[in-house]
């Protein structure tokens, strides 16, 4: 069975990502656009986290009311240096959450992914994971990232992106068909570059004007 993938509708998100792939939108607008498409995939991709229910007391009355059942067991991935783009908005929801980093960049003749960075937190294996990375496209570094990553045996791992390839989901569920991933649309297909088609552009050059 292939991994599940989550695409996420919410008219805010499709705005906001639409905002975010126009040529005329600059570093700024897209950073903050990023910022904010993130808080709202952070929402949608802790859907599923369980509840338990404990005594409060409101000005009013007590009640028995639902908290997160393992508030501080998660932990984000960036895959840098595009991931970085993610990473605030979901500390902003997950403030709990710990940071690990995964640094990979894809030779530009074959395309191939080369590994430079790896810290992650030394309590991964009691930790579900997010990996976020703003595009899957030829899928080659979310999957060379989550085959790392999966040897610090997390509890979990959901990978969370903005804009995937047909090509880079196919790949990815065929490599990691027990990963789900998120995303804000589907596009229609990578060009000779491995650029995702429409798209955005290079989402780190977006990011941080270096083009
Ligand atoms: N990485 C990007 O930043 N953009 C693409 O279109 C593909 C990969």
């Amino acid at each position: 069975m292939p991994s599940e993938v989550v695409q996420i509708n919410h008219p805010l998100v499709q705005h906001k990502l639409s905002l975010l792939r126009q040529e005329s939108t600059h570093t700024q607008d897209f950073r903050r656009l990023l910022k904010e498409i993130s808080l709202l995939l952070a929402y949608e991709v802790t859907r599923d986290l369980p509840l338990k229910y404990e005594v409060i007391k409101t000005p009013l009355a007590e009640m028995k009311a639902p908290l997160l059942a393992a508030d501080k067991n998660m932990v984000i991935v960036s895959i840098m240096r595009a991931g970085q783009g993610l990473l605030d908005g979901m500390l902003e929801l997950i403030p709990t959450a710990k940071v690990g980093h995964i640094g990979l960049y894809r030779e530009p003749n074959t395309l191939t992914v080369v590994e430079y960075y790896l810290k992650l937190p030394h309590d991964v294996d009691q930790r579900e994971m997010l990996v976020v990375d703003p595009m899957l496209a030829t899928g080659n570094s979310a999957v060379a990232a989550v085959d790392r990553l999966k040897e610090a045996n997390p509890l979990s791992i959901k990978f969370v992106c903005v804009l995937a390839a047909p090509e880079g989901i196919q790949h990815f569920q065929e490599q990691h068909p027990d990963v789900p991933i998120y995303t804000a649309a589907i596009d229609d297909y990578l060009d000779e570059h491995g650029y995702i088609v429409p798209g955005l552009g290079d989402a780190g050059d977006r990011l941080y004007g270096t083009k």
